[in-house]
């Protein structure tokens, strides 16, 4: 199958989509693939395997500096150009990567200062990965020197259709080079020194700074570390991260790749502002693991999956990473089923990926990772694990209508990695109140009622959704207190959680009763923040409790929906309502019970009008239903049959079989409804 052709160079700007990969591959399905850690016969089998498994992508090379590059400036290819072939040979595509997140330790050995240095002034060292210093001048040219070459060898091989630069992102460093680099960001932000102390408030603890060359990266410190100072530093990391990103890309365009070109995110990671990464990937590209012990996770999961639609605009994203049975790295290391990882990996696909990949192809023999599971376990193919892995390659080559279609919402949720971090800083009212957690409390209710979300950045137009959930926007920039303005007023409902609108883009708390910029908005005023006793405090008005975090509040021109019942806000109201025309903004002025929160968010979904996106699944507990398109996706992950109604005529593309008005979906399995028609694409696959 030819690569599906590109302009021989790529337009500045203009980002390739994933469907230059799919349109002719189909829905993307396989893993890492590390041949470096295998003999040249392993490789054979590996290929022949691949195939059977329906595995039509593979990512290769991402830990493959060392190989590539045995001594500085020598290049050993022969091997690579063999893989690649064989790959080709066999239909497998790959995502090449570049080799930049572990290099060689003679790096390290003869240039020490490409080595990241942690916040205790201790230099890393080589040994496992991850050992370079963003800022390197030295590090960075030698990963851009291997990433020009492999550009220039394989730009143009027929099996590459994709790259991957680095791998997951996240480096910190606080060495010398990350001093003067950070120092030029901040230099570029503020424009003079005064500019810098006026942001970083340094009247405060005499901490004001007569010139840039006295400021450094937030080091250990006696005490406390000035909280803007943290903030800045967290936005220069992730800046270097993706200044490191960029000029690969960039070079990997200049050598004349024509694919898309990406690399891989990681969820709600906390040291890069993937909102300001999602504009330099082609693609958006995730790598999820989570932990599938916890009742809870496919919810989380699904938020993350919903969080990469938002990345990318709605556009379809990849699973690039997953786990296909245990981590090596979780205390708590519960076996996973292959049928639990059939559902987890078409949750994905529900929720807009195109493409399922795994860490990794085959089980390492050697190596940190030695126990972490594989498509291709220790065991061999003749295990469970891995006819679960020929199972899903058929699942997914029958999935063909599912490309390139988006999953309609009508509600938005609203998260920023800025408001986050500043959240978190040391020496807030509670170290209990986590945004993590708040977001995960809020989506969870609408995931169990089957409500679709799209994860929105604040400032994002809302004309498109009913209802906005906003669960803590602690830095809530002026355009996204428009946006909120604008949607109340048309008559969209808000619900909007505690310390929100507490602090400017400097993390400076706001004059005034707060939520500053949205109290009229909301019609509640607040004047305290307070952190809530262990045990929480019951709500009068509602049947609930409030815990970890409450707020004093006057009710402006809202209605009192519960109040606090016991202590220091006895009497305050704790939840309110504003109506807005059609619409009403809900605020919940502290941490509530599940239950209390399950309140507010069914009145507004009510008042809304948003229902499930699947109506005959609503209430099934161990069901999550989706519509991606016209398709309809249900995932049992109960142990009991149980029947949907599903109104009209629909064909099952998992099975072929076509059904009407009710499907009934046994226990831990799956369906996927394609509206009954006479020409069904079912891109059907034969499993060898
Ligand atoms: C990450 C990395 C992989 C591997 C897996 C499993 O996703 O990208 O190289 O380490 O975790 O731990």
């Amino acid at each position: 199958m030819p690569p599906t052709s590109f302009p021989s160079a790529v337009p500045d700007g203009a980002r390739p989509p994933l469907a230059a990969v799919t349109a002719d591959l189909g829905l993307l399905y396989g893993g890492d693939y590390n041949p470096e850690q295998w003999a040249p016969s392993v490789w054979r089998e590996d290929a022949r395997l691949m195939r059977a498994a329906g595995v039509n992508l593979v990512t290769v090379g991402v830990w493959s500096w060392a190989r590539i590059e045995p001594e500085p400036g020598v290049r050993d290819f022969a091997w690579l150009d063999e893989v690649l072939d064989l790959l080709h040979a066999h239909g497998i595509a790959v995502d090449l990567a570049t080799p930049t997140a572990s290099p060689p330790p003679w790096l390290g050995v003869e240039h020490p200062e490409t080595l990241p240095v942690d916040r205790d002034g201790v230099r890393l060292v080589a040994g496992s990965r991850n050992q370079f210093a963003p800022s390197s001048r030295r590090y960075r040219a030698a990963a851009l020197a291997i990433a020009r070459d492999l550009a220039a060898r394989y730009a143009t091989h027929p099996a590459v259709r994709m790259w991957h630069v680095g791998n997951e992102y996240g480096q910190v460093d606080h060495g010398p080079e990350a001093e003067r680099e950070f120092r030029c960001w901040l230099r570029e932000r503020y424009g003079t020194i005064d500019g810098l102390n006026e942001a970083w408030g340094t009247a405060f603890w005499s901490q004001r700074y007569r010139s840039f060359d006295d400021v450094v990266p937030p080091r250990r410190m006696p005490y406390l570390v000035n909280p803007t100072q943290s903030l800045d530093f967290r936005r220069f990391t992730s800046d270097e991260l993706l200044a490191c990103y960029r000029e690969q890309h960039a070079a990997l365009r200049e050598a004349g790749v024509t694919t898309p070109v990406t690399t891989n995110f990681m969820g709600f990671f906390p040291l890069a502002d993937y909102w300001s990464w999602a504009d330099a990937v082609d693609v958006v590209a995730d790598d999820q693991y989570p932990d599938h012990a916890d009742p809870r996770s496919p919810a989380d999961a699904a938020l993350v999956q919903d969080l990469m639609r938002g990345l990318g605009g709605g556009a379809p994203w990849l699973l690039l990473e997953q786990a296909v049975g245990a981590t090596s790295w979780r205390e708590h290391n519960l076996p996973k089923s292959p049928e639990r990882m059939r559902l987890d990996s078409l949750q994905a696909v529900a929720r807009g990926a195109d493409g399922v990949c795994f860490f990794q192809w085959r089980a390492s023999a050697a190596g940190a990772e030695r126990f972490h599971s594989a498509m291709l376990p220790h065991a061999g193919a003749d295990t469970a694990a891995h006819r679960g892995v020929q199972r899903l390659g058929g699942d997914l080559a029958r999935l063909r209508p599912v490309l390139g279609t988006r999953v309609p919402a009508r509600t938005a949720l609203l998260f920023d990695w800025e408001s986050w971090w500043a959240a978190q800083e040391p020496g807030r009212i509670t170290e209990r109140l986590h945004t993590l957690d708040q977001v995960r409390a809020y989506y969870r209710p609408l995931w169990d009622r089957g409500v679709a979300v799209d994860v929105v950045r604040p400032g994002a137009p809302l004309g498109a959704y009913d209802l906005v959930v906003v669960p803590q926007a602690y830095l809530l920039p002026d355009d996204a207190a428009r946006e909120l303005r604008a949607a109340a007023e048309r008559g969209a409902c808000l619900v909007v959680g505690p310390m929100t609108g507490v602090a400017d883009r400097n993390a400076h708390v706001l004059p005034g009763r707060f939520p500053v910029a949205l109290a009229d908005v909301l019609g509640v005023s607040g004047e305290e923040w307070v952190a809530l006793p262990d045990g929480g405090v019951p709500l009068a008005g509602a049947v609930g409790v409030a815990h970890v975090h409450g707020e004093l509040l006057r009710a402006d021109d809202a209605t009192v929906v519960a109040r606090f019942a016991e202590g220091h806000l006895a009497g305050a109201p704790a939840i309110t309502r504003r109506d807005h025309g059609a619409g009403a903004a809900w605020y919940v002025g502290a941490v509530v019970d599940e239950a209390t929160l399950e309140g507010v968010l069914d009145d507004a979904l009510a008042l809304a009008d948003v229902a499930a996106a699947v109506p005959g699944a609503a209430g099934l507990a161990d069901v999550e239903a989706v519509q991606r398109g016209d398709l309809v996706f249900l995932l049992n992950r109960g142990g009991q049959g149980v029947r949907v109604a599903l109104p009209g005529a629909w064909t099952d593309l998992l099975t072929g079989r076509d059904v009407a008005d009710v499907v009934d979906l046994p226990p831990n399995d799956a369906a996927v409804l394609c509206p009954a028609g006479p020409t069904q694409e079912t891109g059907d696959h034969e499993v060898h």
